[in-house]
């Protein structure tokens, strides 16, 4: 039996996977050049980031580290609620480091805006954020992502670590869902 193929639930490519390739060699680019012999580490948040902080690494030429945190906003639909929980906390002391917050996707704001708060209470030396995707709700937050890799329509996407209930991430394009999937 032949496996089902999952890119038949899309409706269209937002991004392609060697767009988002190159985009994110410019973004490492960056990083390098700004955290220049600083011991940069960098905080993905889980499950989405995990293919932007894994190309963006490898992209890199200088050292990092990198911790993870998982935090729920969404529960398994695909609207914000506002309420963020710490699923798995930092096994880095992130005091006097300088830190790099790389997320996926920043829509609302609301989840980073959370996440900035809780980390600059633990006083790091530095902390910034880097997302491959940001939407225009999140140019009204007060959020100040200092790197993105793409701003993209309000519309839900999947693809590149973004999920839909759990699935899709493994989609090397980023794309919107066809309705009939999530209706
Ligand atoms: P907020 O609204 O708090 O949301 O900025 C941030 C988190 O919500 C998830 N998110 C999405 N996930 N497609 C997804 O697969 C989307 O279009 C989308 N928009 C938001 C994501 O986990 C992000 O970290
Ligand atoms: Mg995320």
């Amino acid at each position: 039996m032949d496996a089902a193929d999952i890119s038949q639930d899309l409706e269209h490519v937002l991004k392609t996977s060697d767009e988002v390739a190159t985009r994110v060699g410019e973004l490492a680019q960056q990083v390098d050049t700004d955290y220049a012999g600083r011991d940069l580490l960098m905080v993905g948040v889980l499950n989405g980031a995990m293919m932007v902080m894994s190309d963006l690494m490898r992209a890199m030429k200088s050292h990092c580290t990198v911790d993870w945190m998982a935090i729920s906003s969404y529960g398994s639909g695909t609207r914000s609620s506002g309420v963020v929980r710490i699923l798995k906390d930092l096994t880095t002391d992130i005091s006097q480091r300088d830190v790099l917050i790389v997320e996926d996707i920043v829509d609302t704001g609301l989840t980073l805006s959370y996440l900035v708060q809780n980390l600059k209470s633990r006083e790091p030396a530095s902390l910034e954020i880097l997302t491959m995707f940001r939407k225009p709700d999140a140019l009204t937050t007060s959020v100040d992502v200092r790197y993105v890799g793409f701003d993209i329509p309000n519309e839900f996407v999947v693809g590149y670590g973004l999920d839909f209930a759990g699935r899709y991430r493994n989609l090397r394009d980023v794309a919107t869902l066809a309705p009939h999937v999530y209706k």
